[in-house]
């Protein structure tokens, strides 16, 4: 009976997933979310992140007790002939299980139907479609803050997932292919193991892999490190933040590479890049994504952060030929011109063919958006900006000769901005003009950014030792 409830469950979210207008948080016939936001897979927090190239998917959920974790993948809704893939279990900060498993072997273009089985635990099935081998259509959001209930707000959670459930079903409406989430860091508040299961309520994110980048919020807890099961990780890095390293994938012929920009050692940034390049030579586009917005922060502490992080940046995607930079943090939209030495090279403009240099792109908050414009100090790189009270969404279509961004706001029918990037070459990236002197400067930056991270990560050990958290200093130091 448990399961016939569970699956009934399962295909309700499916019809609201597919069916249903926005759910305004504010009425009174919120039953369907209820449900979601009380069911045993929300408190399970069971999530599909993104593997290590399409025929791979990644996934997280909690637990009470520890078992050994098993996905069961079938191509059959009924499970006939079904997969069993093993994995592994560990201690979450706040005393749960934490159960991590790998899926591969999978096909392009294909729908498979999957339960997460655990102990006591069984989830509903869910269903995903994996990608054709060239092209593909992701959502790009930043800052989704998922915010712990507090006593000035006992329903923040639920308010904050069903912000997300809303932005994700206003995305899906417009294309039902999406086959990628890309958030750009912040995605809860305090770093919460409770914000990370509520961040799984939505049932989309059972259906599309995730790949998620380190803010500065996710940086406040620890919880973080556990949740997040990505593929790829760069574990020779020397200094890192304690939650989690830089991490690179491939989906069709794009490398994404997610790095941490809460860590300044930059000496293992640029080598983290240069092996995911040589180890992804054949690869068209190389999209970076990463929490510090570069050249947008406009708040005057904010800009001087991003010059710090933009010193240590804007060179390696100057010098790996990185097409897009997709970010966060300043909760603001705004999209560069063409860039190449922290300068204009051409104009943002709605085609552009070739271009010789890179798109920075900053999102604006989906639980958070900004409320004041203030000019930046960089406007002379910006091409567009949109100042919004409502969250935004970003629809990327990659081809094999394009990158579509139309970005929309959450309930609006029309595109506010949109813009193609098209190569006409194989060729990956753009040329890169080698400087003796400039490359002196950019390794003794690295050096000084490596450095500084080790003191940053001192600090944190205090700030998380002061918040109660159980951390080891020499893990601390070294950010393992
Ligand atoms: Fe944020
Ligand atoms: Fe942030």
């Amino acid at each position: 009976m448990k399961k016939i409830t569970k699956n009934l469950l399962c295909i309700l979210m499916t019809a609201v997933m597919l069916t249903t207008a926005i759910i305004p948080s504010f009425a009174a016939e919120n039953f369907v979310w209820d449900a979601i936001f009380e069911s045993d897979d929300t408190k399970a927090g069971l999530i599909m992140f993104a593997g290590s190239d399409e025929t791979e998917r990644n996934f997280t959920w909690y637990t009470e007790t520890e078992n050994t974790p098993v996905i069961t993948l079938s191509t059959n809704i009924l499970m006939i002939g079904a997969e069993d893939f093993e994995g592994t279990t560990e201690k979450a900060s706040d005393g749960d299980f934490v159960n991590h498993v790998t899926i591969t072997n999978l096909d392009f273009d294909t729908t498979y139907y999957y339960k997460a089985v655990s102990g006591d635990y069984e989830s509903a099935v869910y269903s995903f479609r994996t990608a054709s081998e060239d092209e593909f259509k992701a959502v790009y959001m930043t800052d989704i803050h998922i915010t712990n209930d507090s006593e000035e707000n006992t329903t923040s959670l639920y308010d904050t997932s069903l912000g997300l459930h809303n932005a994700l079903t206003d995305a899906f409406i417009k294309e039902p292919d999406i086959n990628l989430l890309i958030s750009a860091g912040d995605q809860a508040s305090d770093g919460l193991e409770a914000e990370y299961k509520a961040f799984t309520a939505s049932p989309f994110l059972k259906s599309i892999p995730v790949a998620t980048t380190i803010g500065n919020h996710d940086r406040k807890g620890v919880e973080y490190k556990t949740f997040a099961n990505v593929p790829n990780e760069y574990e020779e890095a020397k200094v890192s933040s304690y939650v989690g390293d830089n991490y690179w994938f491939v989906k069709g012929d794009v490398l994404f590479l997610m790095a941490d920009t809460n860590n300044a050692s930059g000496e293992d940034h640029v080598a983290f890049v240069e092996k995911a390049v040589n180890e992804n030579p054949d690869v068209k586009w190389k999209v970076l994504v990463a929490h510090h917005d570069l050249y947008s922060g406009r708040i005057p502490h904010r800009e001087s952060e991003n010059a710090l992080i933009r010193l240590m940046w804007a060179p390696i995607v100057d010098e790996y030929g990185i097409d897009l930079v997709l970010l966060g943090h300043s909760h603001f939209y705004t999209v560069s011109n063409v860039l190449y030495n922290n300068k204009t090279v051409a104009p943002l403009a709605p085609e552009m063919v070739d271009p010789a240099g890179t798109v920075y792109m900053v999102s604006c908050s989906i639980n958070r958006p900004r409320e004041e414009e203030e000019l930046g100090l960089n406007e002379d790189v910006i091409g567009f900006d949109y100042l919004t009270l409502e969250p935004t969404y970003n629809i990327l279509s990659f081809t094999d000769d394009s990158i579509t961004v139309e970005s929309y706001e959450v309930g609006a029918d029309e595109v506010f901005n949109s813009f193609t990037i098209t190569k006409t070459t194989d060729d990956g990236g753009h040329e890169y003009k080698e400087n003796a002197i400039v490359s002196m400067f950019n390794n003794f930056v690295r050096k000084i950014g490596s450095i500084y991270a080790i003191f940053n990560n001192i600090g944190r050990y205090s700030d998380l030792k002061e918040d109660g958290f159980d951390v080891d200093f020499l893990d601390c130091l070294l950010g393992r």
